[in-house]
This record gives C-alpha cells, sequence and structure tokens, in this order.
C-alpha cells in the first residue's frame, strides 16, 4: 500500500492498484499549498463527514477523475446537488464490497453539516480490508467504547487517527484508542492546520514511545510504503 500525505485529514491510499482518496480537504489548507490538486488520482473518494475541512475538494476532484465517492446519504445528496454522478451512499454499519477490498462504515462521536449548513447526516469512519492488509480511518472523533468493536473482529494494520485535541480526541485519548483497536502503528492526523489544533509533534511522538506504540506525522506531499 503506498500512502501519500495531503495535508490535516486527507490521504491517498493506493491498494491493489486503486486509488483511494479520504476527505479531500487541499487548495483551502495553508500547509498544502505545494500540492497540485489536478494531479491527485482517484478512484474512489471516502468522505468522513459534511466539514469543510473534509470535503472543500471533493466536487472537483470527483468530477475530474469521476472516482466514485462513498459516504453517507445526506452527503451523497448534497454532492448530487452540485453535480456529482459516481456516487455510492451507505451509512453507518454498512459494509461495500469493492474491486480493491471492501469498506465497513463505523460510527464517529462528532458533528456534521454540510458547507452551506444543510444536514450532512452522522458522521462516520471507515474500515478497509484487503488483500493488502486493513486499516482503520476513523475521520472526526472523540474516543469511543464502539472503537473495540473494530479491534475485535478482524486485525487492524494501522490506523488514521486524529490528534489534534479541540474538535476530535487528541494525542492521550488516541494512545487509550489503539488499545480499543488492537493496533499499535498510527498515523496522526488532523492536527496544526489551524490555531485551535496546533500541537507539539515532539511531545505528541515521544508519549506514544512512551506507551509502547508508533505515532507516524507525515509529510505533506510525500509518500509512504506499507
Ligand atoms: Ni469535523
Ligand atoms: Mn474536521
Amino acid at each position: 500500500m503506498n500512502i501519500t500525505y495531503f495535508g490535516h485529514s486527507c490521504f491517498g491510499v493506493e491498494i491493489n492498484g486503486k486509488h483511494l482518496l479520504f476527505d479531500p480537504f487541499i487548495s483551502p489548507n495553508e500547509l498544502a499549498k505545494g500540492i497540485d490538486v489536478q494531479k491527485i488520482k482517484a478512484d474512489y473518494i471516502l468522505i468522513s463527514h459534511g466539514h469543510e475541512d473534509h470535503i472543500a475538494d471533493a466536487v472537483a476532484i470527483a468530477k475530474r477523475t469521476k472516482a466514485k465517492v462513498i459516504a453517507c446519504w445526506e452527503v451523497i445528496s448534497w454532492l448530487t446537488k452540485q453535480g456529482v454522478e459516481n456516487t455510492h451512499p451507505t451509512n453507518i454499519g454498512g459494509k461495500l464490497k469493492l474491486d480493491f477490498g471492501s469498506v465497513k462504515c463505523v460510527s464517529a462521536i462528532h458533528s456534521s453539516s454540510m458547507p452551506d449548513g444543510s444536514y450532512g447526516g452522522n458522521p462516520m469512519g471507515f474500515v478497509i480490508e484487503s488483500s493488502e492488509g486493513n486499516f482503520y480511518y476513523a475521520g472526526d472523533t472523540a474516543l469511543t467504547y464502539d472503537m473495540k468493536l473494530i479491534g475485535n473482529y478482524r486485525k487492524i494494520d494501522f490506523a488514521f487517527l486524529p490528534i489534534g485535541d479541540n474538535f476530535t480526541m487528541g494525542v492521550d485519548n488516541a494512545i487509550i484508542a489503539c488499545s480499543f483497536i488492537n493496533c499499535d502503528d498510527v498515523i496522526g492526523m488532523h492536527y496544526d492546520t489551524f490555531g485551535y489544533i496546533k500541537i507539539d509533534k515532539h511531545e505528541a511522538i515521544t508519549k506514544f514511545e512512551s506507551a509502547g506504540k508508533k505515532l507516524s506525522l507525515l509529510e505533506i506531499g510525500k509518500i509512504l510504503v506499507k
């Protein structure tokens, strides 16, 4: 699996030759201004919830790439109104079997509304299972006991967890989340993009190390091979 970080909570993950793109928010992100949005590849775009910092570039990328967009019913309804045609509406609990593997939609403790203020349904996380490995993309969420369900029934090889605090869980709760999902290999997201979620990165990595776990903070634009 090749993972490319596009800043904030946006990652490209290549699995079995298919390009998955999570929560596209690139062009408004000062930290990601080195990224050319036009060049981002996508066969699938997965959107955890409707907040601007997860959906800002979704319409443009979906129209250019014709990628299939996977999100909850309400997010898909909004995207359809913006002219996005290739979509798959889902909701928490649903599992989709796709050509690269499967996507299970899981709960996230957060809120959701669309950039124009319309109703965004419930926020979600995703569990991806494939022949190349399994991972959990948490979206925006607090620590929740529901995460135990994720780790109990399959092996999670690594997880994308929010660590910026304030709007989501922070570092200390993300370390507890590792225990809940039985996974000690974390890629951090949803930190440093704006003032409320600035973190001390060195301290975060040290805290994970002290707990016997690994936190990777990827450089924007760089590729990580898993
Ligand atoms: Ni949010
Ligand atoms: Mn967010």
